[in-house]
């Protein structure tokens, strides 16, 4: 048995190019790979996630918590993620929501019955929340879950605002990681995407938080920007290494439907973003620069400047690890069990006001997520292990696809050793086509198409990304 190459094609191969950087496909369509599941009908999710929460786990099951805060109080022009414009009386309320929802998350015997490995509070801004939210948001979650001793801790946000009484009571409620979403430094590439403060300010209090030196500081660089040109990319790098941060993030802009910069670009007040092959050469730039300047690869995407980052949640939340999902927006799964929370406030304040389940859609997983969540994993990191691929029916995973593994060895993406697929530069850029290609060959092994892909949610992805509900 090995999988059908017959069933698939030039967006699953790419195709043989000179530069298969550039041009070995298309454009990359989702931030994310997904598997195949099945939906589960409306009336019999809180049953099931009443069972699936009644069982314990055993204490070595990694797991995660992700806990979504679904407010910004300026939407930028890029953001696929932005749900509802922060007021104070909105936030307030929420906050009360979501303590309650902590507390009855944690007395389900599935939580208390392991241990906790990486916490995320993700958004939206969670850095809007006042620093006596931060504080008791930190106590809540410490005096609530069972954590690891060595658990990380990360709240998302942004430097705006991020003042040192807010790291301080971040740092006392228990934060220990801390991932800011920067994008650019340059003033006019921030202007236009509508980022609050102007270079100077941004630099200075990055350099400021990390100087402290009490948790690791990690930024979100974007590229492809409007207005970010190769020179200011190289630019933001270095200003990633002046601030001494301790980890940076280079994320591919990917522009969805509802980001108010489409119709800005249309309207011709702002430039178009970067295309593909432009993008793909800040890549290259990039991966360059951290290379010169000695700085560790922990993914595809993702390069630390010291030990300390370990980027636990990210490397835990894309392999085996369950997530637990809380708040408005947030995804996770359990069990088998992929489920996406009420996106609207309304339906989620509605439902934790009336003591109804906060699950606005649910999955069942399909037989192969394990394998799909190793191969995302894999792919993410670089590097895909024969060891680390669960079997497909008593087989060799690897060798299943070892097919697909040639022509993408061929068309200069990877190179195959015999126990190791390693992504060369082009595959690192296109490691998310990569690892969906490898998910729908995988799927050409099993009965046709009978289920269908899962829809997307906040939760547990690469980081900072909003993330996929199931898998
Ligand atoms: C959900 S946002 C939260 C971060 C924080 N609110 C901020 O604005 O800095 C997490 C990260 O997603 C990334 N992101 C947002 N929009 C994106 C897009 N259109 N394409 C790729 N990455 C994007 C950004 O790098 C951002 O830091
Ligand atoms: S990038 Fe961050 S602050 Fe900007 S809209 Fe998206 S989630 Fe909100």
């Amino acid at each position: 048995m090995k999988v059908d190459l017959n069933q698939l094609n030039d967006s699953h191969f790419g195709i043989s190019t000179l530069d298969p950087l550039r041009f070995a496909f298309s454009k990359k369509s989702s931030p994310h790979a997904g598997g195949m599941s099945m939906p589960v009908a409306a009336d019999q999710q809180p049953k099931i996630f009443e069972n699936v929460t009644s069982n314990s786990v055993s204490k070595s099951n990694k797991r995660c918590l992700y806990i979504h805060i679904p407010f910004c109080r300026v939407r930028c022009t890029f953001c696929n993620f932005f749900q509802n414009a922060a007021s104070r009386k909105l936030v307030d309320d929420y906050f009360h929501a979501l303590l309650q929802e902590i507390e009855i998350k944690s007395q389900l015997a599935w939580t208390q019955s392991g241990l906790f490995h990486a916490v995320y509070i993700g958004g939206g801004t969670p850095t809007d929340l006042s620093p006596d939210q931060v504080e008791k948001l930190g106590k809540a979650i410490r005096t609530s879950f069972p954590l690891s001793t060595d658990c990380e801790i990360t709240l998302e946000g942004r430097t705006n605002r991020f003042t040192d009484e807010m790291f301080d009571k971040a740092l006392e409620g228990g934060f220990n990681r801390f991932s800011f979403g920067i994008q650019s430094f340059d003033t006019k590439v921030r202007r236009s995407a509508k980022r609050l403060d102007d270079r100077e300010v941004v630099l200075e209090r990055v350099a400021a938080l990390s100087a402290r030196d009490e948790a690791p500081i990690i930024i979100d660089l974007l590229y492809g920007l409007p207005y970010q040109t190769l020179d200011v990319f190289e630019q933001d790098l270095h200003d990633f290494l002046d601030t001494g941060a301790h980890g940076v993030d280079l994320y591919q802009l990917v522009v969805g439907g509802s980001a108010p910069m489409l119709n800005m670009v249309e309207k011709g007040r702002i430039p178009a973003p970067a295309t593909t092959p432009d993008k793909a050469s800040m890549y290259e730039r990039g991966v360059a620069f951290m290379n010169k300047h000695h700085i560790k690869q922990l993914s595809v995407k993702h390069w630390a400047r010291d030990n300390r980052e370990r980027s636990q949640y990210n490397s835990l939340a894309k392999t085996y690890a369950e997530v637990l999902p809380i708040g408005c927006g947030a995804g996770g799964n359990i069990g088998g069990y992929g489920l996406m929370h009420h996106r609207s406030l309304d339906a989620y304040m509605d439902a934790m006001n009336n003591g109804r389940s906060t699950i606005a859609m649910m999955v069942k997983q399909g037989p192969t997520e394990s394998i799909n969540a190793a191969l995302k994993a894999g792919f993410d990191s670089g590097v895909v292990r024969r060891s680390a691929l669960p079997r497909f029916k008593g087989q060799d995973t690897f060798e299943l696809l070892k097919p697909l593994f040639v022509i993408w060895s061929e068309n200069g993406l990877v190179e195959l050793e015999h126990d190791y697929l390693v992504l060369t530069l082009a595959g690192s850029f296109w490691a998310v086509t990569l690892a969906q290609g490898a998910i729908e060959a995988i799927n050409t092994l099993g009965p046709r198409k009978t289920m269908s892909t899962h829809p997307h949610g906040h939760g547990h992805s690469g980081k900072g990304h909003p993330a996929k509900m199931a898998s």
